[in-house]
């Protein structure tokens, strides 16, 4: 390999007019790089090129089924290896046995951490905290790459507002601006500071674009966005993890306006490249490719192939049209030789970024030293505390000390398997230490803990344990009863119709109810829950999107006082599944709601045609959500006072001042997340009711107070208006500096 490096340093001086050199390096690449490029790509023959577009697939499959394919040069990526020594062998045969020595990338999905896994991306936005995203990810790419893997398919940013649909668990929910922030911070964390360091890992952004917007909720289903609001709300996230130097993208599987996002040049050419100037590369989803075929979009897979390298796609994930059908098509002009080198100068100089041809090989003695490591799970424990959102307080928690006794029922108290979430290929559940482990360690002999699961599983229809669990409980001074979804019925291909506790949980949770005792449910789950009965029933309520490996110690921690909560909810929860899409970022409609009024049984029978209500809501269950996006409490209480502005007008270069003081009020050292909203009243298109622009975590010990402060560039106020255009127009405004997104009194401004 060395020689081979040497060589292609050697040939770059005369490479200049090299069949690739009408590429012209944009700004900020590195000239060697690029001039390494040059060199290797006059080497390669057409099938080699079109190798570095081809991944497939090995899932711990026979090495020597693939050492064939890798000698030949017929594959540049391979996905799921995960063990250091057979990274290795299949790297030194890549390496040392094929033409031109060109390394492999090996990828793996790590979504949420790979061996210590942390929350579920969701629950790490509702920390609100980028410092939590971004080691969540910097320590899955130490752990990561300690095998081999130099290429996670994270972070997913896709905005949604639809509950049932399973991948919300895996991106950070509704809102552009909260997902923008999390998910640059999860880039920077994979990649570190340099692609070049051992221990980064390339990121990949997806899935572009519009997926979370598919109808009904469905996974893979169709998507209806127009340019503004793709503009305005779907790809904003993708530009922070564009701008935040993201290795790679990666298309989505659904069709938009009838356009697979796999064959959409507008995309991935005009938006990606042309507009971002982009300079990673773009990879399909699983196959996503060879689905345009069942979409009805292309016939076969000689069209698939060239519709999607037509398109803007580099690399094709695991659907094999590429090595096939790209050869003809180049013969047949159908497909230009500058479009393959384009593709192949984007997948290498993420090679070269990477380091892999100084530096194939993987240290194999070094995983054993950095899974699991002891910071590794105190990080995930501070992410699980913190994304932790106190739904419901009557003053029960922090349990006191006059607590003896408390039973612990439901099927999420001790399911090390589930409360990990969705998408955990490598982490063990062995190593996840569950609410009630956490919780026996933590009381030891103060208190006495009785178990009782009640149902085996969160589906579980069974009534049969509920006796048991109920004279447990009876026994006990607090129930704790721990209840929610299974890591299965969220992720990917994981939707549902019904949002509701699954299985006999609410009748288990009725039964506990009755016995009259204090009850704090507390909710493991990969999704927003219409679970407005349960919580009324309930004395206090914590809700935890799937926690992780550590999630028993932090949830322990909460429930006893050892830590506050802080988290907020980064997704609107209806009280119904009906009320879906509802979000807090809605456009005020001409008949916006007054009240919230629930008007069903008010009207008389055989009522004559009215418009009662009149408002654009529903009549059996009003407008108001469940709980409200950025909603959250604390065991203390907050006061926000003094809020002002510095300037009744703005010039469009200025930056708005922001000023309030925050108090803690209660009797508990605590941390707020003070969020910045504000509200465009009148553009010449309708612009949403609120839109969160800054936030921000504040600490503050009990009876505490602080002047703080935000900044906004009015140039934060743009977007894509009735000329398609990112503008800040001029007028009047809202502004609220509020603990969630329905409270406050706003300020007004205008911009000139
Ligand atoms: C998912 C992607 C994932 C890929 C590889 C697909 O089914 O949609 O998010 O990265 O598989 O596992």
């Amino acid at each position: 390999m060395a020689n081979i490096a040497k060589t292609s340093l050697a040939l770059c001086g005369i490479m200049l007019f090299s069949a690739c050199a009408h590429q012209q390096p944009s700004s900020g690449r590195d000239a060697k790089i690029e001039a390494r490029i040059d060199s290797l790509l006059n080497q390669m023959t057409l099938e080699e090129k079109i190798g570095q577009m081809n991944q497939i697939s090995s899932f711990g499959g026979s090495i020597d089924e693939m050492h064939d394919l890798i000698v030949k040069g017929e594959v540049g990526s391979i996905l799921n290896e995960v063990d250091a020594k057979r990274i290795n062998q299949l790297q030194k045969i890549a390496v040392e046995e094929s033409r031109l020595g060109i390394p492999l990338l090996l990828a793996r999905d790590v979504i949420h951490g790979f061996k210590t896994i942390f929350p579920i991306p969701i629950g790490q936005a509702a920390t609100f905290d980028t410092t939590i995203a971004y080691s969540g990810a910097r320590i899955a790419a130490v752990e990561a790459t300690s095998c081999g893997v130099r290429w996670t398919f994270s972070p997913m940013l896709d905005i949604s507002r639809d509950p049932r649909w399973g991948r919300l668990a895996e991106g950070y929910g509704e809102d552009p601006y909260l997902a923008s922030v999390m998910g640059a911070a999860t880039v920077r964390g994979y990649q570190s500071n340099k692609l070049s360091d051992p221990t980064a890992m390339a990121a990949c952004a997806k899935h572009f674009v519009g997926y979370g917007a598919a109808e009904g909720g469905r996974d893979y289903n169709s998507t209806e966005i127009t340019e503004r609001k793709l503009r305005n709300v779907y790809l904003p996230s993708f530009k922070a993890a564009a701008e935040a130097g993201s290795a790679s993208f990666m298309t989505s599987f659904n069709d938009n306006d009838g356009v697979p996002s796999t064959g959409n040049s507008f995309i991935l050419k005009q938006v990606l490249r042309n507009e971002w100037n982009y300079d990673g590369f773009v990879v399909t989803d699983w196959n996503s490719s060879g689905e345009m075929v069942v979409h009805g979009f292309c016939a076969d897979n000689y069209e698939v192939a060239v519709k999607s390298v037509n398109a803007g796609v580099d690399m094709e994930m695991v659907g094999y049209s590429f090595v096939k059908e790209l050869p003809e098509a180049v013969k047949r002009g159908d497909v230009s030789i500058d479009a393959i080198n384009n593709a192949v100068r984007n997948i290498l100089r993420i090679k070269f970024k990477l380091g892999l041809f100084e530096h194939p090989y993987t240290d194999e003695d070094l995983a054993s030293s950095t899974l699991y490591a002891e910071s590794h799970l105190q990080s995930a424990k501070d992410a699980a505390t913190k994304a932790a959102i106190l739904l419901k307080n009557d003053g029960i928690l922090p349990l006191s000390d006059n607590v003896k006794s408390v039973a612990i029922i439901g099927p999420m108290a001790d399911a090390q398997h589930d409360q990990m979430g969705t998408w955990v290929f490598d982490g063990e559940k062995e190593h996840t230490v569950t609410p009630l482990a956490a919780i026996k360690e933590l009381v030891g002999n103060n208190v006495s803990v009785s178990y009782e699961a009640g149902l085996a599983y969160s589906r579980d229809n069974s009534k049969e344990g509920i006796s048991k669990a109920i004279s447990a409980a009876r026994k006990a001074d607090v129930i704790l009863a721990f209840v929610g979804e299974e890591s299965i019925l969220s992720g990917e291909a994981h939707c549902l119709a019904n949002i509701g506790l699954q299985g006999a949980q609410s009748e288990l949770i009725d039964a506990l109810a009755q016995i009259g005792k204090p009850l704090v449910l507390v909710v493991i789950a990969g999704r927003p829950l219409t679970i407005g009965s349960e919580v009324e029933k309930a004395n206090a309520v914590l809700f935890n999107f799937h926690p992780g490996t550590m999630g028993g110690p932090a949830i322990a921690d909460l429930l006893w006082g050892k830590a506050v909560p802080s988290g907020k909810l980064p997704m609107t929860f209806p009280k119904y599944v009906g009320q879906v899409p509802i979000y807090y970022a809605h456009n005020n409609t001409g008949r916006p709601v007054e009240g919230n009024e629930v008007l069903i049984d008010n009207i008389p029978v055989e009522a004559g045609q009215t418009s009662l209500g009149c408002r654009s809501f529903y009549l059996d269950a009003g407008w108001e959500p469940l709980f409200p996006f950025g909603y959250g409490l604390s065991y203390t209480t907050f006061e926000y006072s003094d809020i002002a502005i510095d300037k009744t007008e703005y010039g469009k270069s200025d930056v708005i001042k922001v000023s309030y003081k925050l108090t803690n009020t209660g009797n508990y050292d605590a941390t707020e997340v003070a969020q910045l909203y504000v509200r465009d009243k009148v553009g010449t298109v309708t612009r949403p009711v609120k839109e969160l622009k800054r936030f921000e975590r504040i600490s503050l010990k009990a009876g505490e107070s602080k002047e703080l402060s935000f900044e906004l560039p009015v140039s934060d106020l743009a977007f894509w208006n009735i000329d398609m255009k990112y503008v800040v127009e001029p007028g009047d405004f809202d502004l609220w500096v509020a603990g969630n997104s329905q409270s406050g009194t706003p300020l007004t401004f205008s911009v000139k």
